[in-house]
C-alpha cells in the first residue's frame, strides 16, 4: 500500500490489551493506519506505559470531579483533534460520550464491546451471560452512535460457553477473540472498505444487514 496511513487515536481506560494489538498490527503497512496516539481517561491506566513503550504518544486526560461531561468532552475532543485523526477507536473506555461530542466524529468512531450485540450491552457482559445460560457469547466492533452500545455493528466473533466457565475464563477467550476483529475492522475502514451511511455500516459498497462473522480465518 503506497497511499499516507490514516491516522487512528485508541482511547481507552485500563490496561489496553486491545489497544496494543492496534499497534503492533499497524506496523504491518497492508493495514493502512497508524496509531496517531493514545487518550486515557485514568490516569494511572497501565495501558499507557504500554502505548510509550510501543513508541506511541499517549497521555492521561482525567475528568474534574462533578464536571459535567460537556466540559470533559470538549477537552477530549481538543487533545483528540490535535492528533487529526481519520478515525477514534474506543479500546476499553469506561466513560459514555455525549451526543455533541459523537456528533463531531460522525461515523469516525469504533467501539469493541464483548458480547454478541445486540444482547448484553452495558457491563459485566460475561457474568450476565453466565446467569443466563447463553450457550454461545463473544465480542463485536461497532459504529459508536449516541445509543450506548447501540450503533451499527460491524463484525462479531464467537466462542462455545462450556459447562465448566466461569467469568475470568470467558473474559480470556473473548479477549482472544476481540484481539482479532478490532484490527481486522480498522483496517477495513482506513483501507476505504468500511463506511457509516444512514444509520448502517457499509462494507465493500454494501449495507450489512447482519455483522461479519469472524470464522478464525484472518479475512482481508
Ligand atoms: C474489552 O473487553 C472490550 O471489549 C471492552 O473493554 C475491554 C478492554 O480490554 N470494551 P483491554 O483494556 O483492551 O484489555
Amino acid at each position: 500500500m503506497s497511499a499516507a496511513p490514516e491516522r487512528v487515536v485508541v482511547l481507552i481506560s485500563g490496561r489496553g490489551s486491545n489497544m496494543r494489538t492496534l499497534i503492533e498490527r499497524s506496523h504491518d503497512p497492508a493495514m493502512g493506519y497508524q496509531v496517531a496516539g493514545v487518550i486515557s481517561d485514568q490516569a494511572q491506566a497501565a495501558g499507557l506505559e504500554v502505548a510509550a513503550d510501543l513508541g506511541v504518544p499517549a497521555r492521561a486526560l482525567a475528568p474534574g470531579k462533578g464536571a459535567p461531561r460537556t466540559e470533559y468532552d470538549d477537552k477530549l475532543a481538543a487533545a483528540i483533534d490535535e492528533y487529526a485523526p481519520s478515525l477514534v477507536a474506543l479500546a476499553g473506555f469506561m466513560r459514555i460520550l455525549s451526543p455533541p461530542f459523537v456528533a463531531r466524529y460522525p461515523g469516525r468512531i469504533l467501539n469493541i464491546h464483548p458480547s454478541l450485540l445486540p444482547k448484553y450491552p452495558g457491563l459485566d457482559t460475561h457474568r450476565r451471560v453466565l446467569e443466563a445460560h447463553e450457550r454461545q457469547h463473544g465480542a463485536t466492533v461497532h459504529f459508536v452512535t449516541d445509543e450506548l452500545d447501540g450503533g451499527p455493528l460491524i463484525i462479531q466473533g464467537r466462542i462455545q460457553v462450556e459447562a465448566d466457565d466461569d467469568a475470568a475464563s470467558l473474559e480470556a477467550r473473548v479477549h482472544v477473540l476481540e484481539h482479532r476483529i478490532y484490527p481486522l475492522a480498522v483496517r477495513w475502514y482506513c483501507t476505504g472498505r468500511l463506511r457509516y451511511g444512514a444509520g448502517r455500516a457499509w462494507l465493500d459498497g454494501k449495507a450489512l444487514a447482519d455483522p461479519v462473522q469472524y470464522d478464525g480465518i484472518e479475512v482481508h
